[in-house]
């Protein structure tokens, strides 16, 4: 399941999270790439430990958890701390598919089920840089205003196109799911909201949108893994 979130930053905290992680020291981004997707990766990034990066990372995190969509759809167990980078013109990030397993820098590991980039540049301000994704249903060229995170299973060939104006900044990390399975929390999140649509207009007291949400925590309890 592919699916944008919309507005997980205001423009103003946009704004105070540019202004905090552009006056860092970038370096260059193959720090954190595997061996194979370093052959294919040009662009600068944020050294995770970093006190720009996490406190940036902070902010996100923060946003993240208040916001319903991206946790009806993500169902997040664990999620990795979120890095940035820059591709300035010239620079892309060819094909290639996430590592299964990443290690947090504090040891932890997060096995990653869904890849996430929260865009952080105007889309006006640069040319290419698009996040291009192939899944089963084709291939999908994303590029969303600043603030707003495109979620994607981290098992999806992508790539990002290069840049031929401008700077695109982003923060980018993964997610580890309670529910593996990508279907499984597809059908998940299509049950969640059509609950919440019809619980808008039956009410939450009605004896169906009781039972519906029960069939879904029934699901639920029966497919996450804690
Ligand atoms: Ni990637």
């Amino acid at each position: 399941m592919m699916l944008q979130i919309p507005n997980v930053l205001t423009p103003d905290a946009v704004a105070r999270l540019r202004a905090a992680i552009d006056a860092a020291d970038w370096t260059d981004g193959n720090a954190t790439s595997g061996f194979q997707s370093a052959l294919a990766k040009q662009n600068r990034q944020l050294p995770e430990n970093s006190t720009a990066a996490r406190e940036a990372g902070a902010m996100i995190l923060a946003a993240l958890e208040r916001n319903p969509l991206f946790i009806a759809a993500a169902l997040p167990a664990r999620i990795y701390p979120p890095l940035f980078n820059r591709y300035g013109v010239g620079d892309g990030f060819g094909d290639h598919i996430d590592n299964a397993i990443r290690q947090t820098p504090d040891g932890g590991r997060v096995r990653t089920d869904l890849s996430a980039t929260l865009f952080l540049t105007d889309p006006d301000d640069y040319d290419g840089g698009e996040l291009t994704i192939d899944d089963t249903y084709g291939v999908h060229q994303v590029k969303l205003g600043a603030g707003d995170l495109i979620l994607y299973p981290a098992s999806s060939l992508h790539r990002v196109e290069a840049i031929t104006r401008g700077a695109r900044v982003s923060s980018f990390f993964w997610i580890q799911s309670l529910v593996r399975d990508d279907a499984r929390r597809a059908l998940l999140f299509d049950m969640d909201m059509a609950i919440q649509r019809a619980g808008a207009t039956l009410g939450q007291g009605d004896a169906s949108i009781v039972s519906l949400t029960g069939a879904y925590h029934n699901l639920l309890r029966m497919w996450a893994q804690v």
